[in-house]
């Protein structure tokens, strides 16, 4: 007999083809499951592959008590309690490195258009505000020279930095728990000297609200904030705070505290760029971590090793 996984969205047909080979599906095509509806439907499950909307409780744990293995289709993974799958004996999979390039590009496309104003000038012009070419109209800020701050200097952080080389850009970064000998400096040391400061840190406890009212102070008035790692990593209404008074430049984001809800005061702020979580949203990367989730669900529930475990 096949082992029984519930797929909790859709994923593209190849992925979804390999994993109907291997394991009996019942799949939700449709918006994303209730809390309600994923109790009730993994209750005889042996794996899920899931997505970062999905909460996976202890609760959803226990109501699954031949639940071998959770893949989520994401390389973070806070929606999935780790301590209690653990406990548990459940293996929690995730997707490193195919969607490196794709975030490092979107991170670059965040910093491009909110020091070049793009978006802000897309707006203007949408509104028939432009009024033609002006030396002194619409300036931004020139890249070349100045420094790049990242803050979380993985796989993700390393790519983004890999990009600000032929930007001309010095490099330096911060890392939430100290690696002896990795270069890293003091957070508030990045954040004041920084001219862009970038986050690719994961959302965990220590990490939550760590870019406060407090670290934008920190911050140059003529900085900028990007952020393409999780919302709550930043106080948005800080952040709105910090924005609308000049403590900062302008910001780039990604992702927020309580998608897809975006702070209302960052709406009506022409010094953001906001992009509605699309990180990975390529082709390519898509199809990739939908194919790596499944992989490793397959391998757990057919007695292998998973390829890409979170623990
Ligand atoms: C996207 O945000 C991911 O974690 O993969």
């Amino acid at each position: 007999m096949k082992p029984k996984v519930l797929l909790t969205r859709r994923i593209p047909s190849s992925a979804l083809a390999t994993l109907e080979e291997a394991c009996d599906v019942d799949r939700n095509d449709g918006d994303a499951l209730t809390p309600d509806q994923l109790l009730s439907r993994v209750r005889d499950k042996q794996g899920i592959v899931c997505l970062l909307t999905d909460a996976i409780t202890p609760d959803v744990m226990d109501a699954a008590p031949g639940l071998k293995v959770v893949a989520n289709v994401a390389v973070g993974y806070n929606n999935i309690d780790i301590a209690a799958a653990s406990a548990r004996g459940i293996v929690v999979t995730n997707t490193p490195e195919v969607l490196t390039e794709a975030t490092a590009d979107l991170a670059w496309a965040l910093i491009m258009d909110v020091t070049r104003r793009v978006s802000e000038g897309d707006r203007l012009i949408r509104r028939d505000g432009w009024k033609g070419w002006a030396l002194d109209f619409m300036l931004g800020t020139e890249l070349s020279g100045k420094t790049l701050g990242i803050i979380g200097y993985g796989r993700i952080g390393r790519a983004v930095a890999a990009r600000a080389v032929p930007f001309g850009l010095r490099v330096i970064h911060s890392d939430v728990q100290a690696v002896p000998g990795s270069g890293a400096i003091p957070i508030d040391r990045l954040l004041a000297t920084s001219d862009i400061v970038s986050i690719h840190c994961p959302l965990t406890p220590e990490t939550r609200h760590l870019i406060n009212q407090a670290a934008l102070a920190r911050m140059k008035r003529s900085a900028y904030l990007i952020n393409t790692s999780r919302g709550p990593v930043v106080d948005e209404k800080a952040l709105a705070w910090a924005l609308k008074n000049g403590i900062i430049s302008g910001a780039g984001l990604d992702v927020y505290e309580d998608e897809p809800n975006v702070h209302r005061d960052l709406m009506t702020l022409e010094n953001v760029v906001l992009a509605p979580h699309l990180g990975s949203a390529t082709m390519e990367t898509r199809t990739a971590m939908a194919d790596l989730a499944v992989r490793n669900a397959i391998a757990v529930l057919t007695g292998q090793s998973p390829l890409t475990p979170v623990s």
